[in-house]
């Protein structure tokens, strides 16, 4: 599984990056505003601290504009993906922008039918939001069984499960037990997923028993 950061803040990305954990990042319009950055600058600076993909979006709405966006985005740096909402507009960019080798990110998904028409406009990456389907009383980690289900039966789809929306470890957790491509997680469910209890306190307890001990590796 590969894990994306979820995020526009540069510091964090900085401090993730270090653990060699982190495949890539997402960003949103939203998570940009938040980052009170200028958007090529960010994505720039981004693009800079790690080599897998780095999802810049569109904020146009019509093919034309969406178009002329999606190719400054990706002129940023190589390792750009262009984000597109799963609208007819959208994927109709993403066919063009994928048939030129761009990478696109198709965002916004809540239905294995929209996955399915994603997949066939040859997008790199469908991002299903299963936070919101949660939040909404509807079973967000069903949608991504479903989505690898229909995936995995055209073996022409190369379309990878980018599991977006991610509210908890847990959601990281189920999204691999399905065999979901990729998650993008926020900075602190990433954090989160080291944490256990149980790991602090052996810890603890081995290195109270280690001092017991007056001994030193490395050597005094
Ligand atoms: O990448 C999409 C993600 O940022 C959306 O998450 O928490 O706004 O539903 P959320």
């Amino acid at each position: 599984m590969q894990f994306f950061v979820d995020t526009a803040d540069v510091d964090e990305i900085r401090n993730l990056a270090a653990t060699g954990l982190v495949d890539g990042v997402t960003t949103n319009p939203s998570l940009i505003a938040k980052s009170g950055r200028d958007f090529i600058e960010v994505i720039k600076e981004i693009c800079d601290l790690v080599d897998g993909p780095v999802s810049a979006e569109v904020a146009a709405t019509d093919h034309d504009t969406m178009l002329a966006e999606g190719r400054k985005l990706a002129k940023i740096a190589d390792n750009v993906a262009v984000k597109v909402p799963l609208t007819p507009d959208g994927l109709k960019t993403c066919k063009t922008l994928a048939d030129a080798g761009t990478k696109v990110n198709v965002t916004l998904c809540f239905s294995p039918g929209q996955a399915i028409l994603a997949a066939k406009a040859g997008a790199a990456f469908i991002s299903p939001f299963v936070g919101r389907l949660d939040d909404i009383s509807s079973d967000g980690m069903a949608l991504i069984d479903e989505i690898c289900t229909v995936y995995s039966n055209y073996t022409d789809f190369e379309t990878k499960v980018l599991v977006a929306s991610i509210r908890s470890p847990q959601h990281v957790i189920e999204a691999a037990k399905i065999g979901a491509d990729v998650c993008t997680v926020p900075p602190g469910v990433l954090w989160q997923l080291f944490k256990h209890p149980l790991t602090d306190a052996g810890l603890k307890a081995f290195l109270a028993d280690w001092a017991e001990t007056g001994q030193s590796i490395l050597g005094n």
